[in-house]
């Protein structure tokens, strides 16, 4: 990445604001708009995502007055522009004129306008309108003062699995596996009679009468991912040609299957997300605070924006609760103590019209007067309080790994359970470090580990040799590493690692298996702890047992020591949880999915031997603490009121007052300590 979020944040402090899309309405509800966003203190916002049609309303017009007086009404107020490409949206006329241009599904239907989105990654035709209009429009504002930061497209995630969609695929496959015997080796085509003859006979996974090779439909995942990312990149070229100095970024969508986000990071100047935490799920802040991490991490650690979250009720699920007062303003306060340096909505003022009238906006159809506008107002101007911390990093000293490709390969049909799955490993093990307050990156396993006490590897099912001898080599080097059950199964093309599991990684593990073991659904799995040979292993197991589900092993150790082991059934006394040290580290596997109070010992554990401890000691439930430079966030997202004993007296930015002693947090509040001397909070070694 080129430039960061400082080219925004000096002399603005954190941003606020939100996508605004004045196309909506006449121009007489621009100026109050200007006024009401001066008043809450927005000082970004987003223009333009989908004005394709109103630009370009036929084929080659352009009408760029509506938004020439839009910037400079919003450059005259002082706010900045995050201008789009309005080409995640095309108008009717390009779908009716060029139907090749609509996306086909698996089942060979096309898509129609009607909605949004239509549009195919791969489409020469909607490849050169795009760049045509992006190519005017930033000719058009290069240079206007008000223009700070580009917005490509809008969360991409198109699909489209028609011809020319083949025919760019046989392409990809071409560089990637260059002849069809590599190709037809690596697919494994002797499979089922798949061999392939001619490159011509290659298509995208279509609706077939049975389950697809996985391979293929590995590869597809990957070229569709790369499909979006060379438009992207195309878009991007252009803009960074005639606006050298103005960053580009792309709103990403957390932890989103079909994109790959780590490829695609290092293509932006600035990491931005949508973040819709659902109200009615327990686990969102946990949910939210991993995804908020996860952009730190592709970030590299920078700074981020959260370009679109909800002050309110969404409309897109099928029954919408609404958020309690106080509820925006904890969700926004939590993605900045977790780095994010802008905080903004979808969006300013609630549509009349279209599909989403019913979504929330920062001004909603009962208008200004409203408890959710002052809200609003008030979290715009406490954000002020709060530009000490733009650009400031979160220190963290626990990596997680997660890899897309891994994820890919892992949730294909036709393996021993469809119950495990990428995203809810990660969840399961991010937890426990989240209810202690200790800070995680989140890290592709290509990164570079070795600055890490601890490494925790919830899943990763796909592994290449190259990381799994990173791995060994980060143990053996004085690391200590966590890895969850079905990791190091299969190789880059998908193909079982032959001999007993996990091959790449059973050197470092000293243990390995032969059978996969799902468990019957109905039944939680006993295990006992037996602590390794450690006799003190009960004070930091918190008892003899616990349970865990879904997933077992048959696995014995090899140098290993068993730490729990399965008490019933077929596999009564074979191990469960086992710890080996190899070289100057520990390497740790778990060969199950344990409940979470066992996870949460094994977290604590880990963490004592890597010498990492939380921002505070025994957080209640539900509060979360986390340390954004020297300020120390501590948001309560549980139901009671809780009364934190603080070991440094401090100031708390957001009321401006003392906090000496201990921190009173009310449902839903925040305190953002600032040590009025050293040493700061939390590890002292972060
Ligand atoms: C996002 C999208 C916005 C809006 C919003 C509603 O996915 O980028 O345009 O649709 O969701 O929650
Ligand atoms: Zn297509």
């Amino acid at each position: 990445m080129r430039l960061g979020t400082h080219t925004l944040t000096d002399g603005r402090g954190l941003l606020f604001g939100g996508d605004y899309n004045p196309e909506q309405w006449p121009e007489e509800v621009w100026t109050e708009d200007v006024e009401l966003m001066k008043a809450a203190g927005v000082n970004l916002v987003t223009v333009g995502v989908f004005s394709w049609a109103r630009i370009e309303p036929e084929p080659g017009a352009r009408d760029f007055g509506w938004l020439d007086r839009v910037l400079d009404l919003l450059g005259a107020a002082e706010i900045a522009v995050d201008l789009a490409t309005p080409t995640a949206s095309p108008p009717p006329w390009l779908g009716h004129r060029w139907p090749e241009t609509l996306p086909v599904d698996e089942s060979g239907h096309r898509l129609w306008y009607g909605s949004r989105n239509q549009f195919c990654p791969s489409s020469p035709v909607y490849r050169e309108r795009a760049l045509a209009i992006v190519t005017d429009l930033a000719d058009r504002y290069a240079g206007h003062p008000t223009l700070a930061l580009w917005h490509v497209g809008n969360e991409y995630g198109q699909i489209c699995h028609c011809d020319e969609s083949a025919a760019a695929f046989r392409t990809w496959l071409q560089a990637r596996h260059g002849d069809l015997d590599t190709l037809n080796e690596a697919w494994g085509t002797t499979f089922w009679s798949q061999r392939y003859s001619d490159w011509a006979e290659i298509i995208p996974p279509r609706r077939a009468p049975y389950m697809i090779n996985p391979t293929q439909q590995l590869d597809w995942q990957r070229f569709c991912s790369d499909a979006l990312l060379a438009h992207y990149q195309a878009e991007r070229d252009i803009l960074r040609e005639r606006t050298p100095g103005t960053p580009v970024t792309t709103n990403f969508m957390g932890l989103f299957k079909p994109v790959d986000y780590w490829s695609w990071a290092g293509e932006e100047d600035i990491v931005s997300n949508d973040c819709y935490p659902d109200p009615a799920d327990p686990l969102s802040p946990a949910r939210t605070a991993l995804t908020h991490d996860l952009m730190r991490g592709l970030g590299q650690g920078r700074p981020w924006l959260l370009m679109e979250q909800a002050t309110n009720g969404v409309n897109w699920r099928p029954h919408n609760l609404p958020k309690p007062p106080g509820q925006f303003r904890l969700e926004s306060l939590q993605a900045v103590a977790r780095g994010a340096d802008g905080l903004c909505y979808f969006q300013w003022r609630a549509s009349r019209f279209g599909a989403e009238r019913f979504h929330a906006a920062m001004v909603p159809h009962a208008g200004p007067d409203t408890r959710l506008h002052a809200e609003v107002r008030a979290h715009g101007q406490e954000l002020r309080e709060l530009a000490p911390v733009a650009g400031e990093p979160v220190p963290a000293r626990v990596a997680m790994v997660f890899d897309w490709a891994s994820w890919w390969a892992l949730e294909e049909r036709g393996r021993p359970s469809d119950r495990l799955n990428a995203p809810d490993q990660l969840l399961s093990y991010y937890l426990p470090f989240w209810e202690r307050g200790v800070s995680v990156d989140l890290v592709p396993p290509s990164a570079e580990l070795s600055g890490y006490p601890l490494v925790v590897v919830p899943n990763l099912y796909l592994i290449s040799d190259q990381d799994a001898a990173a791995l060994t080599a980060y143990v053996h080097g004085g690391g200590v590493l966590m890895v969850g059950p079905f990791s190091g199964i299969v190789d880059p093309r998908a193909h079982v690692r032959t001999g007993r599991f996990p091959a790449p990684l059973r050197e470092v593990l000293g243990a390995s298996g032969e059978e996969w073991l799902p468990a019957p659904e109905d039944r939680p799995v006993r295990c006992q702890w037996t602590g390794g040979g450690e006799p003190a292993a009960h004070a930091w197991t918190g008892g003899a047992e616990f349970t865990a589900h879904t997933w077992t092993e048959l696995i014995a150790a090899e140098g290993a020591e068993t730490v729990a082991e399965f008490t019933e059934g077929d596999l009564a006394g074979y191990p469960a949880v086992l710890r080996h040290r190899a070289g100057q580290g520990v390497a740790w596997y778990v060969a199950t999915m344990p409940e979470p109070v066992a996870l949460g010992a094994l977290a604590g554990r880990l963490l004592a031997d890597a010498g990492v401890r939380g921002e505070l000691p025994d957080l209640p439930p539900g509060v979360e603490a986390v340390r954004r430079g020297d300020v120390l966030f501590l948001l309560n997202h549980g139901t009671a009121t809780v009364r934190l004993p603080i070991p440094h007296a401090a100031d708390d930015l957001l009321t401006g007052s003392p906090a000496t002693g201990h921190v009173t947090l009310t449902p839903r509040a925040v305190a953002a300590l600032r040590p009025r001397v050293q040493p700061p909070f939390g590890d002292p070694l972060a």
